[in-house]
């Protein structure tokens, strides 16, 4: 992400920003951010980060969907993580609709998604079998992408590489991608194999996934997905 990101000091919109895990490390970059995020305490959070790092960082309570931020007010913006959130399309729609709306023209946005091809790779990565009813709840979730299968987000969407690239593509933007955060190695760490050669695995992993970045047909095996898009 960061080599895609106009250069600081840009001002960049990081929408559903949760506790600033994102604007900690942009803010150091010489980044201005505006947080965005609809959950209190999470805000509450980046504002003691915010008044730890001298200016550079503001945080407010707000909705992905309706945001306070003036037209082309901004660089670029991120939406990690509202996308998983918001199961209706319309409402993704409102959202991608509204991270353009603020973003200048040819400024960035940056949206991640949770991937719905990888689900059933949850079971190699927990060194765990699939029981039947493990299985009725993956295949639901492929079919619609709706329900978290292996973990406790029920409201939670995923999206196909496709239909993340097309959403963005209705949403105005251009020159839109979309890559995958992990590589198929991310499922080497969740199980006993990993012990004790974290920072080999972690090696492989990462060169990896620089052997497919660009191969878009290996882009679902991620367990997420990052899109960008300019507005033209
Ligand atoms: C998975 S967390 C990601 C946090 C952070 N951006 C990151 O990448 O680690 C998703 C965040 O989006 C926030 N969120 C969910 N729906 C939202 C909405 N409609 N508007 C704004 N924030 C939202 C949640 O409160 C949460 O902080």
């Amino acid at each position: 992400m960061r080599n895609r990101l106009p250069p600081p000091p840009a001002r960049i919109l990081d929408i559903g920003g949760g506790t600033g895990v994102h604007a900690e490390w942009l803010a150091a970059a010489g980044y201005h951010v505006d947080l965005v995020d609809i959950v209190p305490e999470h805000v509450r959070a980046a504002r003691e980060l915010a008044n730890r790092i001298d200016g550079r960082v503001s945080a407010h309570v707000g909705d992905a969907r309706s945001l306070q931020a003036g037209d082309g007010s901004v660089d670029a913006c991120l939406l990690l993580g509202p996308l998983y959130h918001l199961p209706e399309q319309s409402d993704r729609a409102r959202a991608l609709a509204e991270a353009v709306r603020v973003t200048r023209r040819e400024g960035m946005v940056c949206a991640s998604a949770i991937s719905r091809d990888a689900w059933p790779l949850y079971a190699p990565r927990d060194g765990v079998g699939l029981p039947t009813d493990r299985v009725a709840a993956i295949e639901a979730t492929l079919a619609s992408g709706r329900g978290d299968p292996v973990g406790s987000l029920p409201d939670a969407y995923s999206h196909r590489p496709s239909e993340l690239a097309g959403e963005l593509d209705q949403a105005g933007l251009v020159d839109v991608h979309v890559l995958g955060v992990e590589g198929p190695g991310w499922i080497l760490f969740g199980s006993d194999l990993a012990e004790g050669r974290v920072d080999d695995l972690l090696d492989a992993a990462i060169r990896t996934a620089r052997l497919f970045d660009g191969h878009p047909d290996m882009t679902a095996a991620s367990a997420h997905l990052l899109a960008f898009g300019r507005r033209p």
